[in-house]
């Protein structure tokens, strides 16, 4: 493996270097590299220099010109306006840079970040005994897309999938499963996922109309919700059933997702249940938590309700139950003292945003959360239909994730259908690509737009083959692989003493930039970064193509091998930025 310099990089460091050599006081002070229209690239931080020390700006970047190298990497730079540096790099850096990610396999020269740390990500945690939404959909697409990413650059990562698998309802349904103790028992073989959640709806409302028509269903259903609290053995082997029968639901939209779910990962609201009383004995003992009307609270000088009284986070309400408060502050001890994380990220809707800044202004007061061990929430925004109102059926009910799934598909499945005899696919293809075009369509619909904006959920537009589409990219990808099938005996190879033609220096430098937007991305979280990056690489590769012919008419040997070298090393770039964003790239489509 070996990490390869990126052309900003390169003339980053021999601007700065210059720079320094030029106004020894700006010590080691910013150029603010760009990419430019004008040039390759423009430097604009000279200015900003000069003013600070009191120099004249051109001079100061005429005196900066002097001083830098040209020569391997840069072909040209001069002083433009009142004291920019426009930069232009030689078509030859250009190749060897891209020869050396081409021949970095599927790292493509991206580096490792230098003080990798641990991080553990709470993302895809539906709620046992409960239909999956979209809002569930977005914590695992996004999730899983931070996941592939800061693994790629390195960083350590611990998934962590906090199910909501606790709470005073299953003592309804636990309590209802005791009555009527085969309703969840299965007739051998396999269950489906679909089976799993038409049992587990059927048993709740069988339950709930127990619950509100039987007073004295409803005496027992309480007393079972205490007897679960103290983990009563028969009582815990029954909750432990719907925690199954929901999994087996969970993994089934997963594995429709296309998404690995590890079991061991599954650390639910209950998995903490041991640690609760700790946790509040903790806060109240440091002083974090006091009590208030029985109840044991976190007070905060910012957090007012509407008629300015204070809301405070309860730890532990006033009849001694725990909430949903005290399982994340007891999940925060446990990932920050057991699993020695340095982050913690959250995906989880916006909605909880007031949760979490409670919880993490907690943990720091405890000393949980410092300067080192950090928590962040990367919220995401609601989920609209496409008349830009939250995502409700016609009835006003939440849409099943399960159907949207589904319909994404057979919507998918058309569009290859429509393509699939100009291409050869068999009707297995057909069926397999469609699924990776519509599961593609909807993951990249929610990560091409930044996470904590509103997005409207548009299934015309998201298989459409034009615009910022993951359809579009998959078929610029398949593109480029048919090439190769017409290539005959050419090969891809990499001719460095080649000049280029301006769309090819164009793709050039952006396939260059990889590794920088990799590392932007990573480090903001920001996955709709990625997806810009790709969209904008397919654009470039569009133009590129139409310019400069690669197969026919003809080129000379050397051309026609160079342009297959960019070819190729643009598919692996696509293919490995859309892998990293969870969304497949079928070799023919
Ligand atoms: N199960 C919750 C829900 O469906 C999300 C859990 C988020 N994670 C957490 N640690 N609180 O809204």
């Amino acid at each position: 493996m070996a990490s390869v310099t990126s052309l900003t990089a390169s003339v980053h460091q021999r601007l700065a270097d210059a720079l320094t050599a030029a106004l020894p006081e700006a010590g080691s002070a910013d150029p603010l590299l760009r990419r430019s229209d004008r040039a390759d690239f423009q430097a604009n931080g000279i200015l900003a220099l000069a003013k600070k020390a009191k120099a004249n700006p051109r001079e100061l970047a005429t005196q900066v010109v002097a001083r830098v190298e040209s020569g391997e990497v840069i072909k040209d730079i001069e002083v433009s306006g009142p004291g920019f540096l426009n930069i232009t790099i030689t078509d030859r850096a250009i190749t060897e840079n891209l020869a050396a990610r081409y021949a970095d396999g599927e790292r493509l020269g991206v580096p490792l970040v230098e003080h990798p740390g641990t991080t553990v990500i709470d993302y895809a945690q539906p709620n046992v005994a409960k239909e999956m939404h979209v809002g569930h959909l977005r914590s695992a697409v996004i999730g899983d897309a931070v996941v592939q990413i800061l693994e790629f650059v390195g960083e350590s990562v611990v998934r962590r999938h906090h199910i909501g698998d606790w709470g005073t309802q299953f003592g309804m349904l636990i309590q209802y499963l005791i009555e009527h103790p085969h309703e969840l028992d299965h007739q051998g073989g396999e269950v489906s996922g679909e089976e799993a959640m038409s049992n587990l709806n059927r048993l709740y409302k069988a339950a709930r109309t127990l619950f509100d028509s039987d007073e004295e269903f409803k005496t027992r259903a309480r007393r079972r919700v205490v007897d679960l609290q103290a983990g009563e053995p028969e009582t815990l082997a029954m909750w432990q059933k719907f925690v199954d029968e929901s999994k087996i639901y969970f993994y089934s939209v997963f594995e429709k997702l296309d998404m690995e779910i590890r079991d061991p990962d599954v650390v639910g609201e209950s998995g903490y249940n041991d640690m609760l009383d700790e946790t509040c004995r903790l806060l109240e003992e440091s002083g974090v938590a006091v009590r208030s009307e029985g109840a044991l609270c976190v007070f905060f000088d910012d957090i007012k309700g509407p008629e300015g009284n204070p809301v405070p986070l309860i730890v532990r309400k006033s009849d001694g139950g725990y909430g949903y408060a005290a399982t994340d502050l007891s999940a925060i001890r446990d990932r920050v003292f057991r699993l020695k994380a340095s982050t913690l990220l959250y995906v989880v809707d916006a909605r909880q945003s007031l949760h979490f800044k409670m919880v993490f202004e907690t943990a720091r007061r405890a000393g949980w959360l410092n300067d080192d061990v950090k928590a962040h929430q990367l919220a995401f925004g609601t989920v609209l239909g496409k008349d830009g109102k939250p995502f409700k059926t016609r009835e006003g009910e939440t849409i099943r994730l399960v159907d949207l799934l589904d319909e994404a598909i057979e919507r998918a499945t058309t569009v290859v259908r429509e393509k699939a005899e100009k291409v050869g696919l068999s009707e297995q293809e057909i069926v397999e690509n469609g699924r990776y075009v519509g599961i593609g369509a909807v993951k990249y619909a929610d990560l091409s737009t930044s996470a904590v904006r509103d997005y409207k959920f548009d299934l015309d537009q998201m298989v459409s083959l034009n615009g910022d589409t993951s359809v579009y990219l998959q078929y610029a990808y398949a593109r480029i692989r048919s090439i190769f099938g017409k290539a005959g005996d050419r090969t891809a190879l990499a001719h460095p003493e080649l000049e280029l033609a301006p769309a090819e220096r164009e793709l050039g430098l952006h396939l260059d930039r990889f590794a920088e937007t990799l590392e932007e991305v990573a480090a903001e979280y920001a996955p709709h970064k990625l997806a810009a990056y790709l969209y904008q690489l397919a654009s470039l590769y569009t133009t590129f193509y139409d310019q400069c012919p690669v197969i026919k008419p003809a080129p000379a040997q050397e051309v026609a091998e160079n342009r297959l070298f960019l070819c190729d090393l643009t598919a692996r770039t696509l293919h490995q930025g859309m892998a990293l964003l969870g969304i497949r790239t079928p070799e023919r489509l």
